[in-house]
């Protein structure tokens, strides 16, 4: 489906309002075309030699009545277009934002957060412009046409077949100029969507941007984008005065005004029917030019349609099994199996794993240690399917996971992540995150284990505290003993810690460690870390290198035959000598 099909489904979707609002628009434009009627007789009355005031004050009650109508058939469809652009607009984004929601993770390490924020807000609102006033517009220019054009036809056939002539010079015009707007409005778009990335890294970056006082070039580089904006408006503004074809519907009023003028001096047309003709003509002035608008409006319309659609469209890589399998019991057995992955698809020679095979039996701890670019965090996005292996399976409880329900699989899944994500919520409703249910004692519970309940109770406003953008009121350690807490509340069978903030205190050190040895009872917990104690803890240890798995065992197996091992501990205790080394 191309994007003009999506967007006209959406509109058809809302028939009934569609109807209501073409109904109301038609009686609206009715009386619009007949109080000129009205207007002519009252003056083809005072023409006459005895003219009757009651036949002037009848034709005035009905110009009145028919304002009155029209009034309020111009409040409903101005109404239920407003209505209908705003249900269409809901439609839309909230598809765009589910659409959003289902992306693979390599769509979202790639695409500027800005483009989609300027796609879901911008864009969208050029759609909803093109739908009110645009819908209305359209059909206000073509109704009004038609009925004034065949009341201007019984008048006066000749004189309405001149001023007809205009017509072709009026449609190439507005032609001609959609063509020129059509590659400026697109320009439009996505220099507005280059511009709110630019603002949304500028703002997130701020501190990288103070630390580097880069404050001045940084205003500089986006007062050039704004420039080009401005540019690109300006050059849309003369496109549209030079082609304002009100000028045109002037120039045909002042043509019927003289024709009509010596057709009633020979006798061959009414006073009141010149009237008539020049007042119809003047029904047409403005909704022409809305037409025109409408038709401008529309292209931008369709252009961001376009944009939407294509963003929300793009293929989502990671697909859900058309059979899913669920786990029953979830022990937390886990299985590697000639894993290999690249970031870059297949084909690609650079791989953060390399035929990856391991074995993990359920309720086991599993430290992963290796240099930074190693592929530890690589490893754990795999098994939590943010992205599927170029080569070789990963399979829980014997089931491969790409056979799994996704959802269900997350849900078994509690990852407290390298960079942890806090929303601008209260720490109540982010510990709840995955649970909302919860009870405050069930929080309190896990926030106690995740040795955050003392901090917390130490602002003013305790778990109601709110969380500022990206959580920057908290400090690091702090924002990780929420997201353990996070994880812990969900009781997840597998969890998963990479937890790379070492640089922190031995105080916080401690509390981490022991929420971390909490953490680990009755389940399969794979951590990433640098902390000693934990390490040597665990019942499996892996060490990655460049890739690959180089060695995996006990703390006691390792110590005395891996050299990258040995060194972790090296500068911190008394070693036994080694006796075996692997060929690294
Ligand atoms: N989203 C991504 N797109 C492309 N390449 C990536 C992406 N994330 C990581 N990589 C690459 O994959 C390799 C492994 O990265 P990974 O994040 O798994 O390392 P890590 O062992 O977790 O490192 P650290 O200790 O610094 O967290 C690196 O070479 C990195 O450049
Ligand atoms: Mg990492």
């Amino acid at each position: 489906m191309g994007h003009r099909r999506w967007f006209f489904k959406h509109i058809l979707k809302e028939r009934l309002l569609s109807i209501i609002l073409l109904i109301f628009l038609i009686v609206f434009i009715g009386t619009v075309s007949i109080t000129p009627l009205f207007i002519g007789d009252i003056f083809t009355e005072l023409a006459k030699e005895n003219s009757s005031f009651k036949v002037i004050v009848s034709a005035s009650l009905f110009i009145a009545g028919a304002g009155i109508i029209r009034a309020t058939a111009d409040f409903t469809q101005s109404y239920a277009n407003e209505i209908l652009a705003h249900k269409i607009t809901k439609n839309v984004t909230e598809e765009f934002y589910k659409g959003m929601l289902e992306k693979s993770q390599e769509f979202h390490d790639r695409v500027r957060i800005g483009d989609v924020m300027a796609r879901a807000t911008y864009d969208t609102r050029q759609m909803n412009i093109f739908i009110s006033p645009g819908i209305k517009f359209l059909f206000e220019g073509t109704f009004t046409l038609i009925f004034s054009v065949s009341l201007m036809i019984w008048i006066n056939p000749k004189l309405t077949l001149l001023l007809l002539m205009g017509l072709p010079i009026y449609i190439v015009t507005i032609r001609d100029y959609n063509k020129n707007l059509r590659p400026i409005s697109q320009a439009q778009m996505e220099q507005n969507s280059i511009l709110n990335a630019r603002l949304q890294e500028s703002v997130t970056g701020i501190r990288v941007i103070r630390a580097f006082v880069k404050e001045q070039a940084e205003i500089k580089e986006f007062d050039r984008e704004t420039d080009k904006l401005r540019e690109i408006n300006t050059r849309r503004g003369i496109i549209s005065a030079k082609y304002y074809p009100v000028i045109l519907t002037f120039l045909l009023i002042t043509l019927s005004f003289v024709w009509g003028s010596y057709e009633v001096i020979n006798g061959r047309l009414g006073i009141g029917e010149l009237i008539t003709f020049v007042f119809l003509m003047m029904t047409l002035v403005m909704p022409t030019w809305q037409f025109g608008w409408a038709i401008t409006q529309f292209q931008i319309g369709m252009a961001a349609a376009k944009r939407v659609y294509e963003m929300k469209e793009k293929k989502i890589k990671l697909e859900e099994s058309p059979s899913p399998e669920d786990c029953r019991t979830c022990e937390g057995e886990i299985r590697f199996e000639k894993v290999s992955f690249s970031y870059n698809g297949k084909s690609s020679r650079k791989k953060s794993l390399n035929n990856i095979n391991l074995d993990v039996p359920g309720g086991s701890t599993v430290a992963i240690i290796g240099n930074p670019g190693s592929g530890k965090s690589t490893l754990i996005k795999l098994l939590m399917r943010l992205y599927d292996p170029t080569e070789g399976n990963i399979l829980i409880d014997k089931i491969d996971i790409k056979d799994m329900r996704i959802s269900h699989l997350r849900d078994h899944i509690g990852v407290i992540e390298q960079e942890v994500f806090l929303f601008s919520k209260s720490i109540k409703d982010n510990i709840a995150y995955g649970k909302p249910s919860a009870t405050k004692e069930e929080i309190i519970e896990v926030a106690k284990l995740a040795q955050a309940h003392e901090f917390i109770e130490s602002f003013d406003k305790g778990y109601s505290t709110i969380v500022g953008e990206r959580g920057v009121t908290l400090s690091g350690g702090q924002k990780q003993r929420i997201a353990i807490a996070r994880a812990l509340l969900v009781n997840p069978s597998i969890l998963i810690l990479d937890d790379a903030s070492s640089a922190i205190d031995a105080e916080t050190e401690r509390k981490i460690q022991t929420a971390i040895a909490n953490v680990l009872k009755d389940r399969t917990t794979f951590i990433i870390t640098h902390r000693l104690a934990t390490i040597k803890n665990a019942d499996l240890i892996i060490v990655l290198k460049d890739g690959y798995l180089r060695d995996s065992g006990t703390h006691d197996e390792l110590i005395l035959r891996n050299i990258d091992y040995r060194r972790l501990f090296e500068r911190f205790s008394e070693l036994p000598p080694i006796t075996y080394q692997e060929g690294n």
